[in-house]
């Protein structure tokens, strides 16, 4: 089995499906330019029967972007597939992206029908959707709570029947990390055509699982992850990007990799953030303003002694500037000096103490301190202004 990780990313069609992230066919299009400059494999572009606008977008990406598939999203039926398979008419590589409800609950009470007529009618989708020419994905939705046995046979039955791609959603974010990858070993261990067909997962965050259950996947075995710039996407959202990407440049030790060109990062999450006014919390993984802060007297100190004391990532490898020393009362001397010095003053020994005592005040008063107020303190602390 091969160790690459195909990227799917399913920010245009999971994260855009978030109220107020909706995009212009326009804004999709650039920001689909970046997602191929990045190094994605998949661009899921929209689900072209749920609205005209859907549908231009699907055909516009297909027009536009030629280095990676384009996906179209289906439920099994006709009329989706059809759809699908029309806006993916310009389309270097084309996938139509088919699936049905796998969990007894979805069974029950969204389809109000059996295994077995699931089952056909899957069956019968894949087949519809493969004649249309196009690389086909079959998504089990739900299966994070499916039956196992009956998650076999489903993934074993859509394969025979020309699955390229089977996607075993957790699509409500309900497992558990190690019963997450347990779930994808057991489709391993009891289908057997399961090598004709790629694995993917497709994590969602309800819990904050959605990262850690990816990963557990992909240790697992399956190849492909479906994941969102920033992690948008319904609810608390999907699996980012970003954190699938950095996890596995940094644990080289689990011999996967991905064609992410990870310094490209930041520069498309803030371009996402903002055309879909949908704002990062600092502190997020990766790409968080806060990723690459140091604000605690002891992490900063440890950080100016050897950045590696406090970071498991270069800043640079993201396409983040530097990482950043921010004042604060809970800074130390050593953070104060760094920062006096980089604004071109040099103090040392009492000099430093009394400007440490006056930094101590304006900082349990002003909260977080910029270059303003240091030029201010120097300015104002005795010995440095004799
Ligand atoms: O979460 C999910 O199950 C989905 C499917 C449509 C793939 O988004
Ligand atoms: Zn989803």
């Amino acid at each position: 089995m091969s160790n690459k990780i195909q990227i799917f990313d399913t920010t245009l069609r999971d994260g855009e499906q978030v109220p107020g992230c909706q995009l212009k066919t326009e804004e999709k299009v650039i920001i689909a330019k970046e997602l191929e400059a990045l190094g994605v494999d998949v661009i899921e572009a929209g689900f072209p029967i749920s609205s005209p606008g859907d549908f231009l977008s699907v055909v516009e990406l297909s027009k536009a972007i030629k280095g990676v598939t384009i996906c179209a999203l289906t439920r099994s039926k006709k009329e989706d597939i059809d759809v699908a398979a029309e806006a993916l008419h310009h389309a270097k590589r084309g996938r139509i992206h088919t699936g049905i409800g796998s969990s007894d609950v979805h069974i029950k009470h969204k389809f109000k029908s059996n295994r077995e007529q699931v089952l056909e009618q899957g069956v019968w989708a894949v087949k519809y959707a493969k004649a249309k020419g196009y690389e086909v994905e079959f998504f089990a939705e739900d299966a994070g709570r499916a039956d196992l046995a009956f998650l076999a046979q489903l993934t074993e039955a859509v394969i025979a029947a020309g699955a390229d791609v089977v996607n075993i959603p957790d699509t409500t974010g309900y497992c558990l990390p190690n019963l997450y990858g347990k779930r994808i070993e057991y489709l391993f261990e009891h289908v057997s055509n399961i090598h004709k067909a790629v694995i993917s997962v497709h994590c969602h965050n309800d819990l904050g699982l959605a990262t850690a259950n990816t990963i557990a996947g992909l240790m697992g075995g399956a190849r492909q992850a479906e994941v969102t710039i920033n992690g948008i996407g319904e609810r608390a959202g999907n699996t980012s990007l970003e954190e699938v990407a950095m996890i596995l440049q940094v644990h080289k030790d689990l011999g996967l990799y991905t064609d992410i060109k990870s310094e490209r990062l930041y520069d498309i999450s803030k371009l996402v953030a903002e055309m879909m006014r949908m704002p990062v919390q600092a502190n997020k993984a990766i790409i968080g303003a806060n990723a690459f802060a140091h604000s605690s007297g002891i992490h900063q100190d440890g950080f100016l002694k050897h950045a590696e004391n406090y970071e498991i990532i270069n800043p640079s490898d993201v396409g983040v500037p530097s990482s950043s020393i921010v004042l604060t009362a809970r800074s130390g001397r050593a953070a104060l000096k760094h920062r006096v010095e980089l604004l071109g003053y040099k103090v040392e020994g009492e000099e430093l103490n009394t400007l440490y005592e006056n930094f101590l005040v304006l900082a349990d008063e002003k909260k977080q301190l910029e270059n303003d107020d240091l030029h201010y303190l120097v300015a104002n602390t005795l010995v440095l202004a004799r």
